[in-house]
């Protein structure tokens, strides 16, 4: 498939369903694996200010020569950056870095509730403000969990287009999926292929031998069946193109079983838990 299949988030905007990841791509590797991933075909380009390429990631963006119309750019709002002004002045950092007047959606990356002085919603509302003023087109959380997302939809404000959260087999996070969809929120694993742990799983490897799909397609088609957006980051071109065609793959019932009985729960999570992150990061 050439083009990107798309699911519409919360807010009505359609959102490419297979995004490129680049999170541990460090700034000076981006800009040649953000061209290559559009070379492949991604239009879904997900950065962070706390990966810190932001510069590289735009100038591939650039570089890669497809309109920027054609293209979703998606960052994060850093942590030690949630008071209101500083979230304001990190907003426009972002768009300066990827050379870009607009992101096409900015998440609160994560709500680190431990050590944040400042109300979720003081920061939501930066993103509010910013989105009507035309600098970001959607807006969402990354690691929202329910009291999280209660928190915003208790303050009337719109309500993020999307959820960025830890998901794969290993770790579904099916409870807090069906409650962020139960608010009309869209979505999105990070860290589909569990850091790379799941390729070299035996189920998956023997799954890949029995069917002859690639071990990343297996992972990625297993999301993709549950209407997820999924964000994997690969490092080689051929890894780019093997992830991006997990949109040709259709599972059958009992392999989707079968990956589904990789359930390890919590043991299964490879990031930090919402509720113990820090404010300067893992
Ligand atoms: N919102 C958040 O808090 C948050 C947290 C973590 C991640 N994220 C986002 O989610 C994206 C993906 O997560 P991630 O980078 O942590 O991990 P991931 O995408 O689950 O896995 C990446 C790892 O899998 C390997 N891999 C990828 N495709 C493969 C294939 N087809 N065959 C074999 N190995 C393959 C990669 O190796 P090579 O690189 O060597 O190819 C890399 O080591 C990030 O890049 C970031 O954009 C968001």
């Amino acid at each position: 498939m050439a083009t990107t299949r798309s699911v519409v988030m919360g807010d009505g905007l359609s959102i490419p369903q297979i995004g490129f990841g680049t999170y541990k791509m460090p700034d000076p590797d981006a800009e040649a694996a953000v061209a290559t991933a559009i070379e492949v075909g991604y239009r879904h380009i997900d950065t962070a200010t706390m990966y810190g390429n932001e510069i590289g990631v735009g100038r591939g963006l650039a570089v890669s020569g497809v309109p920027r119309e054609d293209l979703f750019v998606v960052s994060k709002l850093n942590n030690p950056d949630h008071e209101p002004n500083d979230a304001r002045a990190a907003l426009e950092r972002t768009l300066t870095d990827l050379a870009l007047d607009r992101l096409d959606l900015y998440l609160v990356h994560w709500p680190y509730p431990e050590e944040n002085t400042t109300p979720l919603v003081d920061t939501w509302n930066v993103l509010v403000e910013a989105q009507k003023e035309g600098l970001v087109t959607s807006i969402g959380m990354s690691n929202g969990e329910p009291e999280h997302l209660r928190e915003i939809r208790d303050s009337g404000l719109p309500m993020p287009a999307v959820n960025q959260i830890e998901i794969h087999p290993y770790l579904p996070n099916s409870d807090l999926v069906k409650f962020t969809r139960s608010l009309g929120i869209t979505v999105e694993s990070w860290s589909p292929i569990a850091r790379g742990q799941l390729v070299t799983d035996p189920v998956v490897v023997a799954m890949s031998e029995e069917t002859g799909i690639p071990v990343g397609q297996i992972i990625l088609a297993w999301h993709l069946a549950q209407d997820l957006v999924v964000i994997p980051k690969a490092s080689s071109k051929a890894r780019m193109a093997e992830n991006f065609a997990s949109q040709d793959v259709t599972l059958s019932p009992e392999n989707i079983a079968a990956l589904d009985g990789l359930y390890k729960g919590e043991a299964g999570r490879t990031g930090k838990h919402p509720s113990t992150m820090k404010r300067f990061g893992e």
